[in-house]
């Protein structure tokens, strides 16, 4: 077969399985599968790059905008919604549209639709010719901004439509196959899940966590890096086709409208209902207000929309909302409990939160015993003190908030809280930067610490020790044989086995994970020490730089801030724990107890998938972030060989800045050349 119906076919395939993965939620084959046949695919495009094309599913992360995004105009206004809280306002929604419409009062019910308002931010994406060409946000519903390399990284949205099944001939002309410009607008939101993961993430570099998936969502599609916003996966729902200016709507109706959108294999929210009438959709409201809590992304309440577009038309809209559809909202669910105690909780990287210990009380389905302060402004700024009756509610917010006290409740003689000036768990006395607002313990060996930082340094995605797990580190602390990371290095099968529910063969088990543990890439280790602001990518981004701790050690912060993906927080964050004397003294133990400390032999065999087996590369000129032995070491880990001069025989040439005589050598022998993060994603190390 030719490259280029090989590349065809195996792209048809690809766009089959994401729509079937990520818009009809029912994936066909493995994930693993999937990566093997879009991997198939870049390779095949790597060595064609004239055969690649900006709509195969290959190109989802492009080039950012570099001076951030720009402003565009609104073809017609992206309006907001009217709010009903109660069916008498639904109701009186109902009768203000048949007075608009003029309709008697013994005339017909009307058909309306509902569907779930989903809680993110809206989108409005233009296809030319079937092609994605842009993604804008609403922004003032007059202008918003061009998001369109952050919104090609969404898998659910689909690069290129699908072939309408539905298609009448005489709509040929207005299809988006047939030369047309058509802009369809929905919600893109943060699942659940992807917000719990994003937050887990950010918990362990210690960056501010958002406070609901739609303020996660919105934080994401101002992400500068397509490549971070690919990491979130942000997904997205349609409702809403917009057409050029004097064509009529491509339906008679939104539920045909809905069934368009989904056959062009854009996702719909499958849960929407048409009902003749206002009162049966009470019903579908009600229903919404609690099953809500089952759906996979955060709602916030059903919007009912006129199903008849010539009828909508009539009605047009106010400067803000259309008068064909209102959002019923749901209630913010509340309750009102005893506030028994604030108290502080210390943090694996030292940071000092203070919480509420609360009577536990039923809400949205779930006891609450505790809810966040989140720091000492915040509880000054609420005034809640310990024995307050106090309101908490779990608005879009997952964790539970204190809204505010009930002050006629309060106690006689209560007096406003006072942070701690010492740590509860060590005593040490808590600091503060002028410019923060957190307190932190700065005792590394803080048992609060500790504790969770141990947990953190053995866990899989750290220093991956199976079978050290929450009991075993408690008890290690608490028997004192453990008093920092190095100690581990030191314990004997004698020891771990004396520990409670051990034994022998667990003992020794367990002693060859903590050695294995110590030929870890360094990356790990990184990782591992919980550095502030450090989470698995910055410790892979360092580790690949620098290759050694000691040579990151003498790094300058200047230095490490040239790293891909680690700014001055993160550089001085780094160069602050190097500093500090305890850690310093920490790390040589570390490497006196034979942990390895520098990336020197890059793993071979299994681990590494044999790639570039079979495949000859040149490497030429700086590249920004790699040394020539990265890329070499990179190359023949992946089963390459790297070569000193171009032939027909080369299957690349990487080139990096000031590239000469081999570069043009292979331009006249048409090698295919990479870039460095050409080679980085061919490698597979995004
Ligand atoms: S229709 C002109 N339908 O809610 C009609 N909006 O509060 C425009 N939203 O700006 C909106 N789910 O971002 C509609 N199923 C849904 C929705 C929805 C979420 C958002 C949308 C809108 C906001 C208004």
């Amino acid at each position: 077969m030719d490259p280029l119906s090989e590349i065809e076919r195996l792209r048809t395939r690809v766009r089959h399985h994401e729509h079937c993965y990520y818009v009809l939620d029912a994936p066909e084959i493995t994930d693993a599968e999937f990566d093997r046949l879009l991997k198939a695919l870049e390779t095949l495009e790597a060595a064609h790059p004239d055969l690649v094309a900006p709509d195969s599913p290959t190109q989802r992360v492009g080039g950012a905008p570099a001076d951030g995004f720009v402003s565009v105009e609104h073809a017609a206004p992206m309006l907001s919604l009217d709010n009903a809280y109660t069916e008498d306002e639904l109701r009186a929604f109902d009768a203000r549209v048949r007075r608009g419409l003029g309709m008697a009062d013994d005339a017909p019910l009307l058909t309306y639709v509902a569907e779930l308002k989903i809680d993110g931010l809206s989108l409005a994406l233009t296809y030319e010719d079937g092609r994605l060409v842009r993604g804008v946000t609403r922004g003032d519903g007059i202008r918003g901004e061009d998001v369109t390399s952050n919104v090609r990284v969404i898998r659910a949205i689909p690069l290129r439509l699908r072939e309408d099944q539905r298609r009448k001939p005489q709509d040929e002309s207005r299809e988006p196959g047939a030369g047309s410009r058509i802009e369809i607008r929905g919600e893109a939101y943060l699942s659940r899940q992807a917000f719990d993961r994003v937050n887990r993430e950010r918990e362990e570099t210690e960056e501010p966590l958002f406070a609901n998936p739609r303020n996660a969502a919105a934080g994401t599609m101002r992400t500068l890096d397509p490549k971070a916003v690919s990491r979130r996966g942000l997904s997205a729902f349609f409702y809403q086709v917009v057409v050029p200016d004097g064509a009529g709507p491509l339906d008679a109706t939104h539920a045909a409208t809905l069934e368009r959108i989904a056959a062009w294999g854009l996702p719909v929210e499958p849960h929407w209902e048409r009902c003749e009438g206002i009162d049966g959709l009470f019903d579908a409201c009600r229903r919404w207000a609690t099953a809500r809590r089952d759906l996979a992304f955060d709602t916030d309440g059903v919007v009912i929309k006129l199903d008849d577009l010539a009828l909508r038309a009539k009605l047009g809209t106010t400067a803000k909302f259309p008068r064909w559809a209102i959002a019923f909202k749901f209630p913010a669910e509340q309750a009102a409990t005893v506030l028994r105690e604030i108290r502080v909780n210390v943090g694996r990287t030292g940071a000092v939160t203070p919480y509420a210990v609360l009577e536990p009380v039923l809400l949205s389905g779930s006891t609450i015993s505790m809810a966040t302060l989140h720091n000492e402004q915040e509880v000054a700024r609420r005034d809640v003190r310990d024995g307050d009756t106090v309101i908490i509610e779990k608005g879009g917010d997952v964790i539970p908030k204190v809204v505010g006290p009930v002050l006629e409740k309060r106690p006689p003689g209560s007096t406003p809280w006072v942070m701690p000036t010492a740590c509860p768990f060590c005593d040490s006395v808590l600091s503060k930067p002028e410019e923060e607002v957190v307190w932190r313990c700065e005792n590394a060996s803080c048992p609060a610490r500790l504790r969770r930082s141990l947990e953190h340094f053995a866990s899989r995605r750290a220093m991956n020790i199976e079978g050290l797990g929450e009991s075993l580190t408690g008890q290690l602390l608490e028997s004192g044989l453990v008093k920092d990371f190095a100690d581990l290095y030191a314990l004997s099968v004698d020891q771990l086995a004396g520990l409670e529910r051990m034994g022998r063969k667990s003992g020794a088990k367990l002693a060859a994970e903590i050695e294995r543990s110590k030929t870890n890439e360094v990356w790990r280790l990184l990782h591992a020490l919980g550095i502030r602001h450090i989470g698995e990518g910055s410790a892979q981004a360092l580790a690949r730089h620098f290759g050694s701790i000691p040579r990151l050690q003498e790094a300058s912060a200047g230095a490490i801030e040239q790293v891909p993906d680690v700014g001055p927080v993160v550089a001085r964050a780094v160069r602050s724990f190097l500093d500090e004397p305890h850690n310093q003294a920490l790390m040589a133990r570390l490497a006196a107890r034979g942990v390895r400390m520098v990336d020197d032999a890059a793993p071979t065999g299994p681990e590494a998938p044999q790639i570039f087996a079979g495949q000859t590369f040149v490497i030429t000129g700086t590249l920004p972030s790699m040394s020539r032995e990265d890329a070499t070491a990179l190359i023949t880990r992946l089963g390459g060989k790297v070569s000193g001069s171009v032939s027909r025989k080369t299957s690349y040439l990487v080139a990096g800045a000031d590239a000469g005589s081999k570069l043009q050598k292979a331009q006249e022998l048409a090698v295919p050349i990479l870039d460095e993060p050409a080679l980085r994603a061919l490698a597979g190390d995004l």
